[in-house]
């Protein structure tokens, strides 16, 4: 949960030349773990690349004083190295910066607004036409993951960007690998670091459970929601007080949306994972299929022509 309560801040000290290669231009943003800058590789632009430009992650102050630190900024490489999907952020390299110690991970430089921002123009809900493919890239992108067993594990608008090549999911900050897959790293204890937003997080994960396939497809549900309607699907609450105050036998599906989506989206937000019995599969198929809201039969021995007055 992001229970940080100071205001997320960039590292106070980085050196301007990380990992002497890559040199800091600006920052792009800022998350509760971790701050991404704009770099230039001086190896690659030594060799004529035209772009040598690169994202580069480190971990903000509060979370590199934690012991992990290193490690889990290693682990999201790893994961996502293990990923090869058009929607999914592409990583180059991981380093730890001799002279200062900090440990950073060079990702493709992405451009573009992430879906929170993409939101705020759209307050009723983005039309379907345009939330269809968007939708279609993100769920191809969490199937992709979870086929080569990596949960993400921070599922939220501010973790996926719509860049002019398409969309992009990245930050596996919090994720996991399936048991027995690339169990050589050390494990880490997620849990303890209590990093997620809690209006994406499943209600087992609030109750101390652990990450699964069910908690993306519920975090997720709850950003398809959001898009499609503008507005959180349960007041931007944390499952455990929606549940208390019974919002999902309240919950409307959204007015752009086509019908034939709303049952698996609608068990997508189940807040017990014993009701969430879809997955990201089944949601990636009935939002794939064509909308039947503009089917109309064709009129046949229509005249095509008035007659003649
Ligand atoms: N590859 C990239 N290219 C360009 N900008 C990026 C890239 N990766 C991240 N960013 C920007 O930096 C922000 C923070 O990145 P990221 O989500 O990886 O950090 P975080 O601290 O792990 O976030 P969280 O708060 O979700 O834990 C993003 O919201 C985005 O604006
Ligand atoms: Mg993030």
């Amino acid at each position: 949960m992001n229970q940080i309560t100071q205001p997320l801040q960039a590292p106070s000290e980085l050196p301007q030349l990380m990992g002497k290669r890559y040199q800091i231009e600006r920052l792009l943003g800022v998350g509760g773990m971790g701050a991404v800058y704009r770099a230039r590789d001086l190896l690659r632009e030594q060799f004529g690349d035209p772009e040598p430009w690169v994202a580069l992650k480190t971990l903000n102050d509060s979370f590199a004083r934690h012991p992990d630190a290193n490690a889990l900024l290693h682990s999201e490489f790893a994961l996502t190295s293990r990923l090869h999907h058009r929607h999914v952020v592409r990583p180059h390299s991981f380093h730890v910066d001799a002279e200062s110690q900090r440990a950073f991970l060079t990702l493709e430089l992405l451009d573009g607004p992430t879906l929170d921002q993409i939101m705020a123009s759209h307050p009723q809900g983005m039309p379907w036409a345009e939330l269809q493919p968007l939708a279609l890239a993100l769920l191809d992108a969490l199937q992709h993951a979870h086929q080569r067993g990596v949960l993400h594990g921070d599922i939220k608008p501010t973790n996926v960007m719509l860049c002019a090549s398409g969309v992009r999911l990245f930050d596996f900050g919090l994720g996991q690998a399936n048991e027995g897959l690339l169990s050589s790293l050390p494990k880490l204890s997620r849990r303890r670091l209590a990093a997620w937003t809690p209006r994406y997080a499943a209600l087992e994960l609030l109750d101390g459970g652990d990450l699964s396939k069910a908690t993306d497809l519920y975090a997720l549900g709850c950003v398809l929601y959001e898009l499609a309607s503008g507005h959180h699907p349960f007041s931007r609450l944390t499952a455990r007080q929606a549940m208390r105050m019974d919002q999902y036998a309240t919950l409307q599906k959204p007015a752009g949306l086509p019908a034939h989506c709303w049952p698996a989206l609608r068990t997508a937000l189940a807040f017990e994972p014993a009701q969430r019995q879809g997955s990201v599969e089944q949601l990636r198929e009935v939002f794939g299929q064509p909308s039947r809201r503009w089917w109309l039969p064709l009129k046949r021995n229509r005249p095509t022509a008035l007659p003649p007055a």
